[in-house]
């Protein structure tokens, strides 16, 4: 049984709520939180299956503790490391800037070596811009929206986490 480490950001709680269901989903054994705003760059030596969570805030930018270690991160070797990207945001009210947390991660961790699995499908969104959506059609990492389909989130979160089961692959 392989460990993974997620880590997340979370302003007001939305995150960290979907970093617990995907923990719970997975095994709790398994996956371990660290919150941004205690972790340090050594933290991420210890896993080589990792899973970044991030809320998006203030017109395209990283949710505060992602904000404050962004520097550090950028030195972080990525290589031989797999990473899943999950980002939450609000696709009406911040239409040009959807998730756009989940590009500006994802940028960095594909410069420095790593491999991204989690890729989701941006059928059922109505954003216009979006930093995640490297590709037409697809972002980077899992999309929640929470603030206008908080109906749908159970659902996203099952179907991506079987989806990264198998392309981690998640060793149960
Ligand atoms: C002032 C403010 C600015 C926001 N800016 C963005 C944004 O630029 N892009 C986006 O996708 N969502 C944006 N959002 C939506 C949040 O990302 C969303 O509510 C998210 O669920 C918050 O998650 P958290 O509680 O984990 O921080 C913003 C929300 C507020 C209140």
């Amino acid at each position: 049984m392989k460990k993974i480490g997620l880590f997340y950001g979370s302003d007001t709680g939305n995150t960290e709520e979907i970093a617990l269901k995907i923990r719970s989903k997975i095994s709790k054994e398994q996956v371990y939180l660290i919150d941004m705003y205690d972790a340090k760059v050594e933290d991420f030596a210890e896993y080589d299956q990792i899973i970044l969570g991030l809320s998006t805030w203030h017109d395209g930018q990283l949710q505060s503790d992602w904000d404050t270690f962004f520097d550090q991160f950028k030195k972080i070797d990525f290589s031989g490391k797999t990473v899943a990207l999950f980002g939450l945001g609000d696709q009406f009210v911040y239409c040009d800037y959807f998730i756009d947390g989940v590009g500006i991660i994802g940028e960095v961790v594909l410069k420095n070596g790593g491999t991204i699995v989690g890729k989701w499908s941006t059928e059922g969104y109505e954003h216009t811009e979006s930093k995640a959506e490297l590709d037409k059609g697809t972002f980077l990492g899992l999309a929640i929206d929470e603030d206008n389909q908080f109906d749908q989130t159970d659902d996203r979160v099952a179907a991506w986490v079987e989806q990264i089961k198998k392309e981690f692959p998640i060793e149960l």
